[in-house]
């Protein structure tokens, strides 16, 4: 099964609240969510990249939710909370990457490479921004949207100088282990 197909499966299997069948028809149908890249240059940086990123985040976030919570997990987080948001916690990448093509000398002779150029149709910020995105198609528990929404940790910077980030992983630390999640796919099963 390619990260397509796993991410419909999971998606498909969890995700059922209202709004769920028109948010999945936007990523399909308008936006480049199943070719786009996780990054211009860094973690799953080719076509399709987002998609393998979201399915494996979202199997460390359940990995990591089982290995806090244990068997019982459903009791403190629903699979289809972590279903939105390990899938859903990088829709703010839709849109933003174009495909570009540079003049490069291989072997001796100057070739066209095609590269990643930033073209970010709707600059909103990260976390901030796919929770943005989806609740215009669904609503979103507290819950879900503080780990959405902190998903970058400390790397984020609207964490400097401010205690919002440590308040909200106190609060809700499922969103830890959400951006846990997120640093395990992109420096491990990534790299
Ligand atoms: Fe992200
Ligand atoms: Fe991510």
């Amino acid at each position: 099964m390619d990260a397509k197909q796993e991410f419909l499966k999971i998606y498909k299997e969890n995700i059922t609240r209202e709004g769920a069948e028109k948010l999945l028809d936007y990523l399909l149908n308008q936006s480049d969510f199943f070719t786009a890249p996780a990054s211009g240059r860094r973690h799953c940086s080719y076509e399709g990249g987002l998609v393998t990123h979201s399915v494996n985040v979202y199997k460390r976030f359940k990995n990591l939710i089982k290995l806090e919570y244990g068997e019982n997990y459903t009791e403190k987080i629903s699979n289809e909370s972590i279903a939105i948001m390990g899938l859903l916690h990088d829709l703010c990448k839709v849109n933003t990457y174009v495909v570009e093509y540079r003049n490069q000398k291989i072997n001796g002779e100057w070739q066209q490479v095609p590269f990643y150029a930033h073209n970010n149709l709707l600059p909103y910020g990260h976390g901030e921004k796919s929770v943005y995105i989806i609740s215009g198609f669904m609503r979103l528990t507290r819950e879900e949207a503080m780990g959405i929404n902190w998903h970058m940790g400390s790397f984020d910077a609207r964490a400097q100088g401010s205690t919002d980030l440590s308040e909200a992983f106190t609060m809700y630390p499922t969103a830890l282990l959400l951006h846990s999640a997120d640093f395990h796919a992109s420096y491990i099963d990534e790299k």
